[in-house]
């Protein structure tokens, strides 16, 4: 048995490729480095889809444009019914009433869906005027239009299209199998998506860049970085936004996010003393790392970044593993077509080690 399923080839797939010693993420035949910062979301969305849904528009702007408008005029009247519930939670609770189908159209509703609920609930929470999305922004202005209540700068709308370009898709990850799993009972789509909402709330998945901030708050100088970090070590915590399965190298999303931040930065729209403390602290933590847990080469995640990308973004912390799954849900659609069109029925085997009867009797 491998132990948390480490090394087992679980799927084939054509949609991604985690290269974990070279430290290279492949999507759909291309390079992360040609994607992120290059493309939208949704040409990325057209990029990893092609092939799993007939007659797909080679342009899906217009298209995720007319969803995001259709699941806000669905939504708007329960929004208020969520409001006490955590946003990731109030998110999930909204996605289950989407229609389970597997066409395009309810692809598009599912993928426009996290994006659009995300900014309608920030802004119910700050107490705003509600916005209706704009069906002549692309997605990621749009989401930050309808977050901010304001017009929305290039350089914002390039960087969250830069992060959800980059999370989009990235192998087998937990989420992305708990979809194909429900994707391989012929389930719809809606269902694949809820499941591997579930599974990416956990904090050793899609919940850790909160944390993350919570972290550099609490460290809150270059000076004390060290000796906070050996503190927390030493009583056994898990540093977030450090470590993965896979990668035994840099996380290349890490450095494509952090190339998005450098674009703000330039922007003049990052803080960039908070960016410089980042920096302080992970080389301090990867020393440290290094130092207690020299056989595992224990690197920077993606969620370092995402943390320091989204916070300059202007997203509440809470609501980081949201807008994780506003970018993840491109990829969760594509694995859930390819898994019912070409997968058998997910089934493993567990191994018994309780009592038989006769003992137990
Ligand atoms: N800080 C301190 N120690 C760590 C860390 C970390 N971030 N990550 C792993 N380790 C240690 C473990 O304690 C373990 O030590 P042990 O052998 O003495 O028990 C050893 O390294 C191996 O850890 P595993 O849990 O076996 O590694 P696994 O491959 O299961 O974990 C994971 C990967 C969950 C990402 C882990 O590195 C972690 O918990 N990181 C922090 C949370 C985080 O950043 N999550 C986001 C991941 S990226 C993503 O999913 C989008």
């Amino acid at each position: 048995m491998s132990d948390g399923l480490e090394n087992v080839i679980a799927a084939e797939t054509v949609l991604s490729d985690v290269d974990g010693l070279a430290g290279k993420l492949i999507v759909r035949g291309l390079p992360l480095e040609a994607l992120a910062g290059r493309l939208g979301f949704e040409d990325a969305l057209a990029l990893l889809w092609g092939g799993f849904f007939p007659a797909l528009p080679h342009d899906l702007q217009g298209p995720i444009a007319e969803a995001r408008a259709e699941v806000f005029a669905d939504t708007q009247p329960h929004l208020a019914a969520v409001a006490d519930l955590p946003v990731f939670d109030a998110m999930r609770v909204l996605m289950a009433r989407l229609p389970d189908g597997t066409d395009l159209p309810a692809a598009l509703r599912i993928a426009a869906a996290p994006g659009a609920l995300l900014a309608a609930l920030l802004r119910q929470r700050a107490g705003g005027r509600l916005l209706p999305p704009d069906t002549n922004l692309g997605h990621s202005a749009d989401i930050l239009r309808m977050m901010r209540g304001d017009e929305v700068s290039r350089e914002l709308a390039a960087g969250l299209d830069a992060y959800l370009v980059t999370v989009i898709d990235h192998g087998l990850n937990a989420s992305t199998f708990t979809a194909r799993v429900i994707a391989s009972t012929q389930a719809g789509l809606s269902s694949s998506v809820l499941g591997a909402l579930g599974a990416l709330k956990g904090p050793l998945h899609g919940g850790a860049p909160g944390p993350v901030l919570d972290m550099i708050d609490a460290i809150g100088t270059a000076a004390n970085a060290a000796a906070w970090i050996e503190r927390e070590l030493a009583s056994g915590h898990r540093l977030m936004g450090f470590g993965h399965r896979i990668y035994r190298v840099r996380d290349p999303r890490a450095d494509a996010l952090s190339a998005a931040i450098a674009r703000l930065n330039k922007a003049g729209v990052v803080d960039s003393s908070r960016m410089e403390l980042a920096a302080q602290i992970e080389t301090a933590a990867l020393a440290s790392l290094k130092r207690h847990k020299p056989e595992r080469a224990l690197q920077t995640n993606v969620e370092f970044y995402t943390a320091l990308l989204l916070e300059a973004l202007g997203f509440p912390r809470d609501a980081f593993t949201a807008v994780f799954a506003a970018g993840r849900v491109g990829g969760w659609i594509a694995h859930a077509r390819e898994q019912a069109e070409s997968g058998r029925l997910i089934r493993p085997k567990s191994r018994y080690i309780g009592p038989l009867p006769q003992e137990a009797a």
